[in-house]
């Protein structure tokens, strides 16, 4: 075909330039860099495909640590504890495989990371210094303050550039292409000039992050908005327990220009105790049953593990509640607000003063200054004001635990973009793990798969159906601002997807998002393909509304409550202790559809790992006051 002059500002039979590698990375966080890095190393001829700036990804709001069991802070960590964290963490729903894997390689993947010159904090015996979040049954989150996502994101950066890695930014993919069942490219668009780009790849690896900016009150920022869920639901891939996304429990809630901007779980690591309005640690009054006996039952015994832990000494009582996990301390402080007992602005109070000054500003930098520039708040003197924001999404496309190969050949993903690790509630610290971990294996799959493969060629016209695609907006003059719709349409997740949900309020919500889809397909951001955000957002809203969709039918499939869905009207768990069914969705002509399978057994010898690890845990308990 030809291409009217009024794009392109002269008759084109190829308005596209176009491109060749062995592996294409979509996405530029952590996993997309650390699985490019691999692939580069295995000798594929590699590019990274971003969206936005080198540097700028999701990564860095994992602020607090990068959980692995190096045994440093604590020798009687091991791989088999961590596991058993996980999976009991993900309310027994992580694909088992991925939690063994994630919990025997990731201490590799750290002192490899420090091998790179990542600068972590330090034990006074100069080891890497690990810090205690929730759910985690020993200190174990390599950090760097609490600036822990940015320096990996560093340290992979320049190790990247010294594999010789090709990096396109603020390129943003829209389609992958496709020979029979196999994937074999995309086709991108630049942001800055709207330019398109075709490019042959033999392996792609979607390391796009996740989808949160669907919520309105979300802890990331405006790439978030599930590109890589949308490619691979297009494409033909299966997606895996969309329903479940988690809502860290400190986001900032005042002002609101900030609203939902990340407070590290570092500092409840670190001590901070969560009030209510009432002063009370209303944390003592939520430990649900799964986790009676292992954290302290007064407000003396949370003390002396603070005073225990952050003197270097190994805790000889139990861990404060406010170290629960985070879909618990989420609906928590969701319960204290609606009980009226929340703090001036909807949130509760988050209190670290009384680590002193020196402690504050050497821990929690970054906090210390994110509350004082943005609130005006003095952390070591006054509380936080904390809420829920959409933070994870648990849920992601479904890959194979050891390659990271989705279900369509030659697509593999990685990172938030993939599923299974994390179940229903992902620990704090898992994600930076997660993403060395099953990075360097997704970029180790692809690069193996491609050196087997002859160059695929680029098909014309999927690449002129995709650029249709892409420049459909500029033809519908008179249409709704793409931005209007943006907002309600993240206005209406939060209300009736948000942390609790009835099954009334899903079945409106599919209704809604047929109706923001259809009004998303006629909307019009103005004619330029220039610096144009509004047609970028015109773009990204349908892969909003598909990703949206798929989580909002996953969580009215799923009629029980578990680690992060929470029905009103199904409270209970189909099974008190193993989740025993997993959601996929996939696409076909064009309908989200929805399926359920059962869970896996798990193998013996990680049952008995597990069996192993509580054995030590309600021995530990007994050892430190519980009845357990
Ligand atoms: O709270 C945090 O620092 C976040 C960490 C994470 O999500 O893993």
């Amino acid at each position: 075909m030809t291409w009217p002059s009024f794009w392109w500002g002269e008759e084109m039979s190829e308005p596209y330039t176009r491109h060749e590698y062995d592996v294409i990375v979509i996405g530029a966080g952590g996993a997309g860099l650390r699985a490019a890095i691999e692939a580069a190393r295995c000798g594929a001829k590699t590019a990274i495909i971003t969206k936005s700036l080198l540097g700028k990804a999701h990564t860095v709001m994992a602020e607090g640590g990068c959980a692995a069991a190096l045994q440093n802070a604590d020798p009687r960590d091991n791989w088999k504890v961590h596991f058993h964290d996980t999976m009991k963490g993900s309310k027994w729903l992580a694909d088992w495989r991925m939690a063994e894997f994630h919990a025997k390689e990731a201490p590799d993947r750290v002192r490899e990371l420090e091998q790179w010159g990542a600068v972590f904090d330090r034990t006074r015996k100069q080891l890497i210094n690990q810090r205690n979040f929730g759910g985690h049954t020993f200190p174990r989150l390599a950090h760097v303050g609490d600036a822990t996502g940015l320096e990996i994101i560093r340290t992979l950066q320049e190790r990247g550039i010294h594999e010789g890695i090709d990096i396109f930014m603020e390129y943003t993919v829209r389609h992958l292409l496709k020979e029979g069942d196999r994937v074999t490219g995309c086709v991108a668009y630049t942001r800055v000039d709207g330019d398109f780009h075709a490019f042959s790849a033999k392996s792609v690896v979607l390391a796009t992050g996740g989808s949160t900016r669907c919520w309105s009150v979300c802890s990331g920022s405006w790439e978030y908005t599930g590109d890589g869920h949308a490619l691979a639901l297009w494409a033909g891939a299966e997606l895996r327990d969309m329903e479940f996304v988690q809502f860290h429990p400190t986001g900032m809630v005042w002002p609101p220009s900030v609203r939902g901007i990340l407070v590290t779980e570092g500092v409840r690591g670190e001590g901070g105790r969560l009030t209510n309005s009432e002063d009370d640690r209303f944390m003592f009054n939520y430990v649900p049953e799964m986790f009676q006996g292992d954290h302290a039952e007064t407000i003396e015994e949370a003390d002396q593990w603070v005073e225990e832990v952050v003197s270097g000494k190994l805790a000889t009582v139990r861990r404060p509640p406010e170290l629960l996990t985070r879909d618990v301390v989420a609906k928590a402080i969701k319960a204290e607000v609606e009980a009226g007992r929340g703090s001036p602005h909807g949130g509760a109070f988050l209190d670290i003063s009384h680590r002193g000054e020196e402690a504050i500003k050497k821990k929690l930098p970054s906090m210390y200054h994110q509350f004082m520039e943005l609130a005006g708040v003095d952390i070591t003197k006054d509380a936080m004001e904390v809420g829920p924001t959409a933070h994870y999404i648990m849920g992601g496309i479904r890959v194979d635990a050891e390659s990271q190969e989705t279900t369509v050949p030659g697509l593999y993903a990685c990172g938030e973009a993939s599923s299974g690790l994390h179940g229903a509630n992902r620990l704090g610290g898992n994600s930076l793990s997660d993403l060395i971990t099953f990075g360097k294996r997704a970029g180790e799959y692809a690069a193996k798969r491609a050196n087997n493969l002859a160059q695929p060629s680029i098909d014309g016209s999927q690449v002129s159906k995709a650029i249709e695609d892409m420049i459909a907006p500029f033809a519908r003059e008179g249409g709704e601002n793409p931005g209007m719709i943006y907002d309600e349409m993240r206005e209406m997740m939060q209300l009736k997807v948000g942390i609790i949900r009835t099954k009334h309020e899903l079945e409106e919500a599919l209704v809604d998002l047929t109706a923001f889809k259809e009004r998303a397909m006629e909307s019009f951001p103005g004619t330029s393909r220039r610096y144009n955000s509004g047609w970028h957002q015109a773009l990204d809203l349908i892969n909003m509304a598909d990703v949206s969709h798929a989580c909002a039918l996953a969580a009215l499939t799923r009629e029980e409550s578990r680690g992060g869905h929470t029905r009103d009207d199904m409270p209970t768990p189909e099974d008190e202790y193993w989740g025993k069914t997993i959601n996929i969705i996939w696409m076909e002509n064009g309908e989200i559809k929805i399926r359920q399978e059962p869970v896996e057994e798990m193998r013996d010898d990680l049952q008995a790992a597990i069996k192993e690890v509580k054995a030590m845990i309600a021995e530990r308990a007994k050892e430190q006051g519980g009845d357990d």
